[in-house]
């Protein structure tokens, strides 16, 4: 899938970027993930003087769309204005494996992007089969 395919969630994961609390880093990211049925959700990050608090822009995306009944997320695009594009933290990747390995990931900075699968990005990752027990 070219660039161009994806250039709606782009825009909209820019337009959420802009929307960053990030006084302390001063580094703004947001998410635009797309679900199965089309529907878009966003997120930015989200600082506080309690600096552990910050939550990042690609779980509050996985919020919003869980919580609308999006359970399953086909491609998410994280904006952050480096480049190269900076790539999903690691704890963003294991909450977003909850909801499949095989996720697009697509990472853009002003000029350049990056692409992976989820499964590239998190090998072996912890997963719910390993609590049956
Ligand atoms: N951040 C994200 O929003 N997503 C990531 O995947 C990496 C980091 C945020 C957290 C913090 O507000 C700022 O970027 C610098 O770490």
């Amino acid at each position: 899938m070219g660039l161009g395919e994806v250039s709606d969630l782009v825009s909209q994961a820019r337009a959420a970027m802009r929307q960053a609390w990030a006084p302390y880093s001063k580094f703004k990211v947001g998410a635009a993930i797309e679900a199965e049925d089309g529907r878009v959700f966003v997120g930015c990050n989200v600082e506080s003087a309690s600096y552990g608090l910050t939550i990042c822009a690609e779980r509050m995306a996985l919020g919003a769309a869980v919580v609308a009944g999006a359970r399953k997320p086909r491609r998410v695009v994280v904006a952050t204005d480096v480049d190269p594009p900076a790539a999903p933290c690691g704890a963003c990747r294991q909450l977003l494996a909850e909801f499949g390995l095989d996720l697009e990931v697509v990472a853009v900075g002003p000029k350049t992007e990056r692409r992976w699968t989820l499964g590239q990005l998190l090998p072996e990752a912890f997963m719910r089969e390993s609590l049956d027990r």
